[in-house]
C-alpha cells in the first residue's frame, strides 16, 4: 500500500516537473517597463538579430507596395513569401522560448497573413492586397505598442 501511495506520489511530482518546464518553454518572460510597454530580456547578440529581422520586415514591406503599385504580382507574391512563416524557421530556439507566448501567437498572425498575401497575389486585385497589406500591418502597431526589447546590456559591466 505504502509503496502504491509512493509511486502516485513520484507521478505528480513528475508532472509538475515537466509541466513547469513546458511552461517556462512556452510561456517567455516580460517585465514591466519605464514606457509602460512589457519588456522582454534578450542578450545584445539575440536583440540585434530580432532588430535586423524587423528591419528586414519593414523593407519587405516598402518592396511589396513598390511591386504592387507597378502591378507587379509575381514579386509581390515573391517578395510576401520570404517575409512569410518560412523566417520563422530560422529563429534559434533558445530566443524563441525568451518570448512570451501572446507575443509569439501576434508574431505568427502577421508571418501568416504575409503568407496569405503572398497566396492571393495571382489574383491581381490591387485592392485586395492593399487591405490585406493594411490589416497585417496593424499587427506591427499592435506588438510595438504591447512590447519592447531591453538594451540588452543589463548585468554586463558598468550597469
Ligand atoms: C510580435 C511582435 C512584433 C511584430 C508583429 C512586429 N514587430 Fe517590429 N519590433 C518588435 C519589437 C519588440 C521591437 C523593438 C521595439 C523596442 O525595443 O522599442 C521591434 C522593432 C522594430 C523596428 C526597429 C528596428 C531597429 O533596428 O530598431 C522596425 C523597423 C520594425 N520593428 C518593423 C516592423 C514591421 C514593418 C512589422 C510588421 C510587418 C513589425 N515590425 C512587426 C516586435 C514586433
Amino acid at each position: 500500500m505504502r509503496s502504491l501511495k509512493l509511486a502516485w506520489s513520484l507521478v505528480a511530482l513528475l508532472t509538475l516537473v515537466v509541466a513547469f518546464f513546458a511552461y517556462k518553454f512556452t510561456a517567455g518572460e516580460a517585465q514591466p517597463s519605464q514606457d509602460g510597454r512589457l519588456e522582454i530580456q534578450l542578450t545584445p547578440d539575440e536583440r540585434n538579430t530580432f532588430l535586423l529581422e524587423m528591419r528586414t520586415w519593414m523593407q519587405s514591406t516598402q518592396a511589396i507596395m513598390a511591386a504592387l503599385s507597378q502591378e507587379d504580382y509575381a514579386t509581390v507574391a515573391k517578395l510576401a513569401k520570404a517575409a512569410g512563416m518560412e523566417v520563422e524557421e530560422a529563429t534559434p530556439a533558445v530566443m524563441f522560448k525568451k518570448i512570451p507566448l501572446p507575443m509569439k501567437k501576434l508574431g505568427f498572425d502577421t508571418r501568416a497573413q504575409f503568407d496569405a498575401i503572398a497566396a492571393d497575389a495571382g489574383q491581381k486585385n490591387m485592392q485586395r492586397t492593399l487591405g490585406q497589406l493594411g490589416q497585417a500591418m496593424n499587427n506591427c502597431i499592435a506588438c510595438h505598442a504591447t512590447y519592447r526589447f531591453s538594451d540588452g546590456l543589463v548585468g554586463q559591466a558598468g550597469r
